[in-house]
């Protein structure tokens, strides 16, 4: 039986998607499969060391040192064919906060700041909550695919003087894993413009099928010096409780500036266990996400094949990149509110609900694969059972 098939019980774990499920869809017997984590266990070589690290007993302040940046860019060079060095790396505890660092010390209040909509919601928040403005490019969703509007993100970017391009790649959640002629694109406008890139590459290991991840900074040497990007080993490895990530700036004035707003906040440590795990799955869990991939592709395969089977009404988003399924619920024709009620009441599942990513995920909801087939199975069977029900009442 694979790693990956083991169905592990998470309640009573604190877990955010099991555990607060409960409180937020008010209902036990809710499904959930929400919240970008997954139901599978970190690979072994991480508990191990974990466990090891946990046996010595005392966690003073932990200092992460020229071995752990190590493993971070021979990572990147094996993963993503990009080298980057050592200075480049700046640690935070999450890409969220990351976000929120760089926001504040790359742009100013009132700034514009663009993003590609329906898109991960903290993206609004960060600009909005430091009083900048959202500036959005909506992407295009038509026959079934999502790409990009160019000629609109340039127009956005020159009649709002926008200062700074929030880049998903891949994208969640419509599950995109940008080209490198629409990377090239899009970075070429950016820096004609004199627009900042910070791109969120956090989905950037979890790669399905013959698709290749390309880190925007990569792309060139003047993109090098107009992006910071956002990384983290927490959605690979399954380890966002841990609270580890970095960011790789190339530019030494930005990475100071970013480096000026951790340092105002009293951040300049990670958590002991965090950069453990972090270090130890770079080192050790390539096999293991090699067998994770295979366990997404045939849970979005198994998916999307039962609602083509089963109903006309659901159809799944092809998935490039992410463990997050974007389903496309137009044709059921129901208002959002209706749609939601619909998910958590008839087909007892949690799922996010698109309008959460902005007013394009109208008529759409979002679903978490990341789980055991057995769970995934169950997931889908309650969803055509309640079209069915529905469609035949
Ligand atoms: C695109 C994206 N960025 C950031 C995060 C969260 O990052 P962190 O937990 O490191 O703050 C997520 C989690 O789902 C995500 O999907």
């Amino acid at each position: 039986m694979s790693r990956f098939s083991n169905v592990i019980q998470r309640k009573g774990t604190r877990s955010v998607k099991w555990d607060y499920a409960e409180h937020l869809y008010q209902d036990k017997e809710i499904l959930p499969m929400w919240v970008a984590d997954m139901d599978f266990q970190a690979p072994q070589e991480v508990i191990d060391s974990l466990k090891q690290r946990v046996e010595h007993g005392i966690f003073g302040y932990t200092m992460p040192d020229e071995e752990i940046k190590r493993s971070i860019i021979d990572w990147i060079a094996k993963r993503h064919q990009w080298n980057i060095e050592s200075d480049w790396i700046t640690y935070s505890p999450g890409v969220i906060p990351s976000l929120h660092m760089i926001v504040q010390a790359l742009t100013e209040e009132q700034d514009n700041i663009l993003i590609q909509t329906p898109v991960y919601p903290p993206f609004y928040s960060v600009i909005k909550e430091h009083q900048r403005n959202v500036v959005k490019n909506s992407l295009i969703y038509s026959e079934g695919m999502y790409s990009i509007d160019f000629e609109d993100f340039e127009n956005q970017i020159v009649k709002n003087n926008v200062k700074m391009f929030i880049l998903c790649n891949p994208h969640n959640p419509v599950g995109r894993v940008w080209k490198e002629e629409e990377l090239k694109k899009m970075g070429e406008i950016c820096v004609k413009h004199n627009v900042i890139i910070a791109s969120d590459e956090i989905h950037a290991d979890l790669i399905l099928d013959e698709h290749k991840h390309i880190p925007v900074a990569s792309v060139s040497n003047q993109l090098n010096n107009q992006t910071v990007t956002c990384y983290s080993p927490t959605k690979t490895f399954n380890l966002a409780g841990l609270q580890a990530s970095y960011i790789v700036t190339s530019d030494k004035e930005k990475r100071e500036s970013i480096k000026k707003n951790f340092d105002k906040q009293g951040m300049h440590m990670l958590n002991t266990l965090g950069l453990t795990a972090m270090e130890n799955a770079y080192i050790h869990g390539e096999e293991w996400l090699e067998e994770l991939l295979e366990t997404i592709q045939s849970n979005r395969d198994f998916a999307a094949e039962q609602f083509r089977k089963h109903t006309d009404l659901i159809k799944a988003v092809p998935l490039e990149g992410t463990y997050l399924l974007w389903l496309d619920c137009r044709s059921l024709n129901l208002s959002q509110a209706e749609l939601k009620s619909f998910m958590q009441k008839q087909a007892k599942v949690g799922l996010n609900d698109g309008v959460s990513f902005g007013e394009e995920g109208k008529g759409f909801m979002r679903m978490n694969l990341a789980a055991p087939q057995e769970i995934i199975e169950n997931g889908v069977q309650r969803i055509v059972d309640a079209v069915r029900q529905k469609t035949t009442s």
